[in-house]
């Protein structure tokens, strides 16, 4: 634990030490009764552990979180995932691996397979998903950490992605049952691949694009015939990864003149379709894109640069030091040739972005659901937005002094409506020294519910809803 930590959002970067099991939260209001899956989220709630500090927020060691709901009745479970990470970092004698920011030491040709090989590096605390019945928590190295969503054991690991770096950012083809991922494959010929896993099978590359320097991308986007990458100007040589000094993120440089370029590749050839340029930007995370005629549309949680990084440090965020805001953009990609052009959706913040994935992703849409800075003063996410993407529009939740986080979005069943469903948000309520879980309607963005959690869960990034059956 770190002393001294002030009641506010700083509550929320505090190591959680606690591994417990409830049958039973404290529940305020109704639970839907057609709620009967689990909300499985995966936290980074190892900041201080071994008697050492992380320096990055992306570097905590994974916690895994289950609510479970049956009956109006929500029950709990949190538990580290038991990775070679986790051995070593209570071990006070390891060499701790390296991970997104965190670079102990400078092994200079051991760097490649201590930043990328899933032997060194299993910290999978990012984002959890499942292909038919094996969950999986994953990071940005190759290999996803399987867990058993009922006890939260960790299981082992799971298939290695075609590449040193992947993103915890899936999608999903409903059609083939089929996750759909990048990877960067680093050598002499450094490349993009587009690959995909079905249940019981390895990963099949679909196609790859020849890249010099690779780019920092945490997401991409997936339409019905498309994959498209948003190849922000954060590049790395890959020499600089395996022989640089610098941490894993700190060797990508920012080239602000390169712009972006958007690369659409062909799902059913793996071809190249359109390549176009566009205005200099970062992002972590894409929040739909469909196709429009000779268009492809992207929605982007988009950044001017890339600040808000180093805005993550630990040494900034216990300093209660404000992180930059994100907006959503739309970017019109030409098939036909020529450059990208973005406007805003929505001039509030946003960030953390989740859709009814089931229903609209790679598709038409309206509704987007996020975190963001309720106002000028906010330093983190304090409020949840529903924005109209069609019209702009944006309905807000908040709760004075608390800090909700990505609010996950649960499909209610026998319904087509896009927003006939509830968001599922875990929220930091530091006045009464714990995290609750926020049932939100979608549609009216009103409370339905709300479930107490025994202790302050670690402020994290991404979970997902598993309906108790497959209505995906
Ligand atoms: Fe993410």
């Amino acid at each position: 634990m770190v002393a001294n930590i002030a009641n506010d959002q700083r509550l929320g970067f505090q190591t959680l030490d606690d591994e417990v099991s409830v049958d039973r939260l404290p529940v305020e209001g109704r639970i839907p009764e057609w709620l009967t899956g689990t909300l499985g989220r995966v936290t980074p709630a190892g900041l201080d552990t071994g008697g050492r500090h992380v320096r990055h927020w992306f570097d905590g060691l994974a916690m895994l979180h289950s609510f479970s709901f049956s009956g109006q009745r929500v029950s709990y479970a949190n538990r580290y995932l038991r990775t070679e990470a986790y051995r070593r970092a209570l071990d006070p004698g390891a060499r701790q691996p390296r991970g997104f920011a965190t670079d102990p030491c400078r092994a200079l040709f051991k760097r490649v397979v201590s930043i990328f090989s899933p032997v060194a590096y299993d910290n999978a605390n990012v984002n959890l998903a499942r292909l038919a019945d094996e969950y999986v928590a994953m990071t940005e190295s190759p290999a996803p950490i399987v867990f058993d969503p009922r006890s939260l054991d960790t299981v082992g690991r799971g298939e290695e992605a075609p590449g040193q770096i992947t993103t915890a950012h899936p999608h999903y083809d409903p059609g083939p049952r089929q996750l759909v991922n990048y990877a960067t494959h680093l050598g002499p010929s450094s490349t993009y691949r587009v690959y995909t896993r079905r249940p019981g099978e390895g990963h099949r590359v679909l196609g790859e694009l020849p890249v010099r320097e690779p780019a920092y991308m945490h997401s991409f986007a997936m339409t019905e015939r498309f994959v498209v990458l948003a190849e922000f100007p954060l590049v790395v040589h890959p020499l600089d990864l395996a022989f640089g000094r610098r941490s894993f993120i700190e060797s990508f440089r920012w080239e602000p003149g390169r712009g972006t370029r958007f690369l659409v590749i062909d799902r059913a050839t793996g071809r190249l379709r359109a390549e176009a340029g566009g205005e200099a930007f970062f992002a972590f995370h894409h929040v739909n894109a469909f196709e429009d005629g000779d268009q492809v549309l992207v929605d982007i949680s988009a950044y001017a640069d890339p600040s808000i990084i180093d805005g993550l440090y630990m040494n900034r965020l216990r300093a209660g030091e404000p992180i930059p805001p994100s907006e959503l953009r739309r970017y019109r990609i030409p098939l036909r040739g020529g450059d990208a052009r973005g406007e805003v959706l929505a001039g509030r913040p946003f960030e953390l972005p989740r859709i009814a994935y089931g229903r609209t992703n790679g598709r038409p849409y309206r509704f987007a659901y996020g975190a963001g800075q309720r106002s000028a003063t906010s330093v983190w996410w304090d409020q949840l937005v529903k924005i109209d993407v069609a019209g702009g529009e944006a309905r807000t939740w908040y709760e004075k002094d608390c800090y909700p986080g990505e609010p996950v979005f649960a499909a209610e069943p026998w319904s087509t409506d896009e927003d006939a469903g509830v968001l599922l948000s875990l929220v930091l309520d530091p006045r009464r020294g714990a995290s609750f879980l926020l049932v939100l309607d979608a549609r009216s963005f009103t409370e339905v519910a709300r479930a107490q959690a025994p202790h302050v869960i670690t402020f994290g990034f991404h979970g997902q809803y598993f309906p108790s059956r497959d209505a995906r």
